[in-house]
């Protein structure tokens, strides 16, 4: 990330116009902007009300990140790279939905729905049972249900 030249694009702006067109287009930018806004602060994810019931997930893109969001069965709320362990492909695809399990489509690896792989198909024993990375351990606004998931852990 190429911190001078972005800031000689904030040096050239002109009062009264747009902002020069690399801070719009420059790879550098948008590599800071992932990682500095997406990749650092706290995001508005979702309400609590998109899931109420063990098992409601929220699936999205956060930056460059699959993020999914999962009520357990205990009622936490809990966030997770949406990445299989085997070979990373997305578990939940993006949107919402509910499911008794998470299972990855590609080979059929599943996780709890605190990200425990439960099961590896033919792959089995030759991984450990352990959980899901997380992505983040969302905070909730008990007030007003908001769900904000702060991605820099994930990264
Ligand atoms: S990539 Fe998920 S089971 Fe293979």
């Amino acid at each position: 990330m190429d911190l001078a030249a972005i800031a000689t694009l904030f040096g050239a702006r002109r009062p009264g116009h747009a902002l020069p067109q690399g801070l719009y287009l420059d790879p550098n930018t948008l590599a800071f902007d992932m990682t500095a806004i997406f990749g650092e602060s706290w995001l508005l994810a979702g309400f609590e009300a998109e899931v109420r019931a063990p098992g409601d997930y929220l699936s999205m893109m956060v930056g460059h990140w699959p993020i999914l969001i999962v009520r357990g069965r205990d009622g936490e709320i809990r966030g997770f790279h949406n990445s299989c362990r085997h070979r990373g492909s997305v578990v939940c695809p993006p949107g919402n939905g509910s499911a008794a399990r998470l299972t990855c489509p590609y080979h059929r690896w599943t996780y709890d729905l605190n990200g425990k792989l439960l099961a590896a198909g033919a792959d089995a024993g030759r991984f450990r049972q352990g959980r899901s990375r997380a992505a983040a351990d969302p905070s909730r606004d008990g007030r007003r249900g908001d769900v904000h998931l702060p991605v820099r852990d994930a990264a």
